[in-house]
């Protein structure tokens, strides 16, 4: 299993959930969180130092699926939420070392 973490522009989100939906994928989490990129992090300068101002708001999305499924479900999202403009997000891959529902016990893949 893997965890698929991606933050995407706002407004790209309806029409991602629909692309994961139509791959397949049953379960998600969402946040409303704000970051910033290459171009987005304005800095300050004050008594020396250097602060950071300026996030934009995003969603994060992140997903927990079998390892046969990461591809398929990285594509959608990037072809749901590419505009081509600058701040269109990031996707990234980590591995998942176990996973428990909770209702009923299952674990690992069972679990998904
Ligand atoms: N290396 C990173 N680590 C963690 N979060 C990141 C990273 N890069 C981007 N993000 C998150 O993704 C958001 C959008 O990033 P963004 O698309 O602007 O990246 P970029 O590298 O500047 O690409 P672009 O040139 O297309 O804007 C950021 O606001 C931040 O929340
Ligand atoms: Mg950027």
């Amino acid at each position: 299993m893997r965890l698929i973490t991606a933050v995407i522009k706002p407004h790209r989100l309806d029409d991602v959930k629909e692309a994961l939906v139509k791959v397949g994928v049953q379960a998600l989490t969402v946040t409303e969180v704000k970051g910033f990129g290459r171009q987005g992090g304005h800095t300050e300068t004050y008594r020396g130092a250097e602060y950071r101002v300026d996030f934009v708001p995003k969603i994060k999305l992140e997903i927990v699926a079998d390892d046969t499924r990461i591809d398929e479900i990285t594509m959608a999202i990037r072809d749901a939420a590419q505009t081509g403009v600058i701040g269109d997000g990031k996707i990234w891959v980590t591995p998942v070392e176990s996973l428990v529902r909770i209702r009923t016990g299952d674990v690992g893949s069972a679990a998904i």
